[in-house]
């Protein structure tokens, strides 16, 4: 492991000779929107910053712009309509067949909009990633960015965290603050914190693996 106090990815990422012995991380990500967040796991691989490589993206939702997102990038996609299942735990079983079937070990959730259920989380335990759009445990669920700014905090953010079986819970890996302007609206304040997003989720996965699995 190398220590390197003036860096970022490679703070956690294993030494040039120390990622020639260790395999790839197989990252199943989850997404139901644009897959900005996609995104950057995937640059982050290919520019040699995360020692990974992406075995799957599942979208749930047919006009998701994070499947346009993985072929672009020659990703394979799998789309799974949570509609055509008759409830919660039925849709993530096969969300878990298809994480298998990929041979995934760590499963992100990149914007993924639907709640979990234990059939999800038992079958990946300790080994799922959210990303969220606050300072946790502030502002859980899907208008985390609104409430924020319905509160009147001055200061929000995101959060990267082991995902829990209660929505938006678990242990934290990495948060990034952010200001709220006088004059934010839901999208630029948004906008603001998915800048944070995209840094810090490449470094939380690349946390946990060292955390939990090196
Ligand atoms: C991100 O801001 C993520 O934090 C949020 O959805 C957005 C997806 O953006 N997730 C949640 O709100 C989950 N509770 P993207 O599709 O551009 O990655």
């Amino acid at each position: 492991m190398t220590l390197c106090p003036d860096s970022t990815l490679s703070l956690v990422s294993p030494s040039i000779s120390d990622r020639q012995q260790v395999a790839p991380l197989k990252l199943g990500i989850m997404a139901s929107g644009n897959g900005s967040n996609f995104d950057v796991v995937a640059q982050a691989i290919q520019d040699g910053q995360l020692n990974a490589q992406i075995q799957v993206l599942i979208y749930n939702n047919p006009s998701a712009k994070a499947a346009v997102k993985a072929a672009n990038r020659g990703v394979k996609s799998v789309l799974l309509n949570h509609r055509n299942y008759k409830s919660r735990e039925e849709f993530d079983e096969k969300i878990v067949q298809t994480l298998r079937q990929y041979d995934v070990d760590w499963v992100i959730m990149a914007g993924w909009m639907r709640l979990v259920t234990s059939v999800l989380i038992d079958a990946f335990p300790e080994t799922i990633i959210n990303i969220h759009p606050s300072l946790l445990p502030s502002f859980k669920g899907i208008h985390a960015v609104e409430q924020a700014l319905a509160s009147g905090v001055k200061i929000t953010g995101c959060t990267a965290h082991i995902a829990c079986l209660e929505m938006d819970s678990g242990p934290i890996l990495i948060q990034a603050a952010v200001p709220v302007l006088p004059d934010d609206t839901a999208e630029t304040l948004h906008a603001r914190i998915q800048i944070q997003e995209h840094r810090i989720l490449p470094l939380a996965i690349a946390l946990a693996a060292c955390r939990f699995k090196i």
